[in-house]
């Protein structure tokens, strides 16, 4: 059974405790984060990109994010587990986001969805939230309209961006999303939401002042080295660890020194 809940998040905000989030796709990974008393388990779509190796996380599917979340929710004691909703998967009406996100709690035990936007999805958002099912926005870069917005860049830079974030978050509070994730915006502006909200933030390059953060685990361990970004900070370099490791392994086995008779069954 989960302990961090959805008030569980608020009442960190009100007492200034940060929150920890990773994104997580599968059960060996959960259960290693879990046990390192990471709060957010966010299975998000970026494991197409991530783990399929697809340019962006468009082509994900409902049935692949249910796969991953499964997982996730088998090595998961503690922690919240956070299932991201793909592209159209909640945007074409209401009824379609309540089926879809219902499937997903259901099939996966998940404990909340994140879906992206601000007004334009607030209704959807309040559709969700009188059912029962939680949600957590996403504001600033949503990486599922990249093309709409020119690229992987910095949103809310100008005053009307600033704007348009700042109302789009309070729609979001006002709908009933228990969190928010802010993507790629300016700490000064990430700053000022968060002191505008009852509800947490969790920043992803989006500065210091955000009530939690998040990063891809496998940007943070080092193991996916083609892609670097300001905002990352690397905690390991498994992406080296792993190729020496391989490179070992198969010199071992060319020279014959892998296995040894300790590797070997007699009888
Ligand atoms: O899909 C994802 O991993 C995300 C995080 C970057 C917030 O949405």
């Amino acid at each position: 059974m989960t302990s961090i809940t959805t008030r569980a998040l608020i009442e960190m905000k009100e007492k200034g405790e940060r929150i920890v989030a990773l994104t997580c796709y599968d059960a060996l990974f959960a259960r290693l984060l879990d046990a390192s008393g990471v709060d957010i388990l966010l299975v998000g779509d970026s494991l197409n990109q991530v783990l399929a190796g697809a340019p962006s996380t468009l082509s994900a599917t409902l049935d692949q994010m249910i796969y991953h979340t499964k997982m996730v929710r088998r090595g998961t004691e503690r922690a919240m587990v956070v299932c991201d909703m793909p592209f159209l998967s909640y945007q074409i009406s209401p009824e379609d986001a309540l089926r879809n996100c219902g499937r997903a709690m259901k099939e996966t035990g998940c404990n909340a969805v994140k879906i992206e936007g601000g007004q334009p999805m607030a209704a959807t958002v309040r559709r969700l939230v009188d059912i029962g099912i939680p949600v957590m926005g996403h504001l600033g870069l949503t990486p599922q309209s990249v093309h709409a917005l020119g690229g992987y860049r910095v949103q809310g830079r100008d005053d009307a961006e600033a704007g348009r974030l700042k109302a789009d978050a309070t729609a979001l509070q006002d709908a009933g999303a228990f969190a928010m994730v802010l993507e790629l915006v300016p700490a000064p502006l990430a700053s000022q939401i968060t002191k505008a909200l009852t509800i947490p933030t969790i920043g992803i390059g989006a500065g210091p002042a955000c009530d939690g953060q998040v990063l891809v685990l496998h940007d943070m361990l080092g193991l996916n080295d083609q892609f670097s970004a300001k905002f990352i900070k690397k905690y390991a370099a498994l992406a080296e660890d792993v190729r020496e490791a391989a490179r070992v392994f198969a010199a071992e086995v060319r020279e014959g020194r892998y296995p040894g008779p300790e590797h070997s069954f007699g009888k």
